[in-house]
């Protein structure tokens, strides 16, 4: 059952049920980093890459058909990664380890915000946009080597072309994040699914793992979503302004 009917009764619950919990889980998505000016994967595109559907953009098939528009892409969300910085909501959900025994937070974004904001254990499903390796071998790259404003992607020692370190559709999530978090939606007690349009998988399937499992599952989203209807609690909103009231509760 969800319900964002009279929501601050719902966070109010939503706090309560944290201090007794023992081991929280948050999985989070594009939105959580919306109020930080990122626009959210299922965002128009605009400006250069209006003319292209993300999905053709991340897929190791668009990589190879045309690597350098591939990686000017990637290149000029890095860039924007150097004039964002976290959100309200993602210095709450990093606060929340001090009032819970247990804390992680799984991310599906490439950002690195939740880190920045504090978040010590953070799970990348889905890479990271600062992290490269070679396409033929996986060979890593020295981060630091990797300038801002390539054209062409960069070509490791062995000469394959690097391609940065996020997961793209048609691929398979790194299989130790993807079982860690997998354990975890199975032994929490509280999952919490923050900014996430719920619809890539396997992602998508931990709440329902979760629920499966017992866990008291609570969505975060202004919009209602294929979780919706499985969560317990629904806190209809933007990730910048739910948050800090929870954590606001938790203090008082
Ligand atoms: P999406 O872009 O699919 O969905 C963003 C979600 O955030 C939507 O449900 C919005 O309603 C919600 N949202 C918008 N503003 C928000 C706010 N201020 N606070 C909270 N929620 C807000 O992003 P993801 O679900 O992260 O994968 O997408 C999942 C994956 O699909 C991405 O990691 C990426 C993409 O394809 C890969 O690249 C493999």
């Amino acid at each position: 059952m969800s319900n964002s009917i009279n929501s601050h009764v719902f966070i109010e619950k939503t706090a309560e049920l944290l201090k007794s919990a023992k081991r929280v889980a948050i999985l989070s998505g594009a939105g959580v980093s919306k109020e930080s000016g990122i626009p959210t994967f299922r965002d128009a595109q605009t400006g250069l890459w209006a003319n292209y559907r993300p999905e053709d953009l991340a897929t190791p098939q668009g990589f190879l058909q045309n690597p350098d528009l591939v990686w000017q892409w990637y290149d000029s969300r890095r860039k924007k990664l150097l004039e964002v910085s976290p959100n309200a909501g993602h210095y709450a959900m990093a606060e929340l380890a001090q009032f819970v025994p247990e804390l992680t937070v799984i991310t599906q974004n490439v950002d690195g915000l939740h880190q920045q904001a504090g978040s010590k254990v953070v799970l990348e499903l889905h890479g990271s946009i600062t992290a490269f390796r070679c396409f033929a071998k996986g060979h890593p790259a020295n981060t630091d080597n990797i300038e801002f404003g390539l054209t062409s992607p960069p070509k490791c020692h062995c000469g394959s072309p690097y391609r940065p370190g996020v997961v793209w559709f048609g691929e398979s999530l790194p299989g130790d994040v993807l079982s860690k978090a997998q354990q975890l939606a199975k032994s929490a007690d509280i999952f919490i699914v923050a900014g996430t349009s719920g619809i890539v998988h396997p992602a998508a399937s931990l709440p329902f793992i979760a629920k499966e499992a017992g866990a008291t599952v609570i969505e975060i989203n202004p919009e209602p979503t294929p979780i919706t209807d499985t969560a317990d609690i629904f806190l209809q909103g933007p990730s910048g302004q739910i948050w800090p009231k929870i954590i606001g509760l938790l203090k008082s």
